[in-house]
């Protein structure tokens, strides 16, 4: 008789529409509030985590990665493309998916749709970041892209640093006038912007997030004045930056790992040893972050597979005792663990 899979052969999968049940229940800004707490108690634990830069397939149109991280009981990875022309032809420039497992046995304890919550992930870090180096007081926010990661990140500046301001800017009027319309139904202020210039007018942070396979230069030296904070998401593979250099030569840099920033950041402009400073070193107090009112802080943003960690960490705990993920039956678990063939026979 066919044997039913064991109950160790389950491994518990979040998809797409779980995900958006478990997000829009916790509430989307308490949910980027827990997961920003749990991405900067990773930060200051770095030294426990195996690093490398991520592994980039790259192709003409896009980049297929996979990143992967562990500490002493768990190992995570995630898979993440990025492809910019992608919405032109009706794909997300961005889709995700990650495992998270036991390092005891090897076994997978999770296996998530990462799509929604690399855009969580990735504004939770920004803003997180954002607590350290954004001029006090900061209230406005240019945001010059406005695609898919734009709402997440203003809803992420909006619980963690007090943004309630927002001056968009995109090269598609369509892309500002969709985020403007879902970020007023959230109760920003919201300026539509018609070029960057005005964007950045009055703005104390400023957030570039577009999507285009260049060196493109989305800020010029001109448009960033003293004490801005600027958070670059959008510069995150070889050959496609969004800063001007001259901004870099004036700016504070922090990374989250330089092996992989160096590589793929706005830094990739600058020589090998320009000095950067490292986040998780700023969140343990041990370096600081902002200094005064005049300085220029850059987030060179590229996205970390630990932040990736975090995410699939926090979603584990939170599944925990609900239903808002269902029982894949994954792995191949023989009641004799050596006979994985007569398991085969006996299912024939
Ligand atoms: N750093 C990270 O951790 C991280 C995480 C996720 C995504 N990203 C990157 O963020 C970027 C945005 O991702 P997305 O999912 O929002 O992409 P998207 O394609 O949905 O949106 C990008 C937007 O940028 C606009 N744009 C392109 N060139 C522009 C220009 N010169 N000026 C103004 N607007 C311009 C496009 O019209 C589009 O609306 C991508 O480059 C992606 O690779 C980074």
């Amino acid at each position: 008789m066919k044997p039913a899979p064991s109950p160790l052969a389950y491994v518990p999968f979040v998809s797409v529409d779980n995900m958006m049940r478990l997000v829009n229940s916790t509430g989307v800004e308490p949910f980027l509030k827990g997961l920003a707490a749990c991405i900067e108690e990773d930060f200051k634990r770095w030294p426990e985590f195996g690093k490398t830069p991520r592994v980039a397939s790259h192709s003409r149109d896009g980049v297929i990665e996979l990143m992967p991280t562990a500490d002493a009981e768990h190992y995570g990875f995630k898979y993440v493309n990025g492809h910019p022309k992608n919405m032109k032809e009706g794909y997300q420039t961005v889709t995700a998916f990650g495992v998270l497992s036991s390092v005891a046995n090897g076994y997978p304890i999770l296996l998530s749709e990462m799509t929604v919550l690399t855009a969580l992930r990735t504004a939770a870090t920004s803003a997180l970041v954002g607590r350290y180096l954004a001029p006090r007081g900061a209230d406005c926010m240019a945001m010059i892209g406005n695609g898919a990661q734009c709402e997440f990140q203003a809803l992420a500046f909006r619980v963690l640093c007090g943004i309630n301001k927002l001056r968009l800017y995109d090269i598609d009027p369509a892309a500002t006038a969709k985020a403007a319309a879902n970020l007023e139904a959230q109760g920003f202020e919201v300026v539509r912007c018609s070029d960057g210039h005005s964007a950045v007018e009055g703005a104390q942070i400023v957030t570039t997030c577009t999507a285009d396979k260049q060196y493109a230069t989305i800020l010029t030296d001109n448009m960033v004045g003293a004490g801005i904070h600027i958070n670059a998401i959008g510069g995150d593979c070889p050959g496609k930056t969004e800063l001007h250099r001259d901004i870099l030569l004036r700016s504070d840099i922090f990374v989250e790992y330089p092996e992989q920033t160096r590589i793929e950041g706005e830094i990739q402009q600058l020589d090998e040893d320009h000095p950067v400073i490292e986040l998780w070193q700023v969140m343990r107090g041990e370096v600081p972050g902002r200094r005064d009112a005049k300085q220029i802080t850059l987030f060179d943003s590229v996205g970390f597979a630990t932040e990736d960690f975090s995410a699939l960490r926090y979603v584990h705990g939170l599944i925990k005792d609900s239903d808002y993920f269902q029982k894949l039956d994954l792995l191949a678990d023989p009641d004799d663990p050596r006979d994985l063939f007569g398991m085969l026979m006996r299912a024939g």
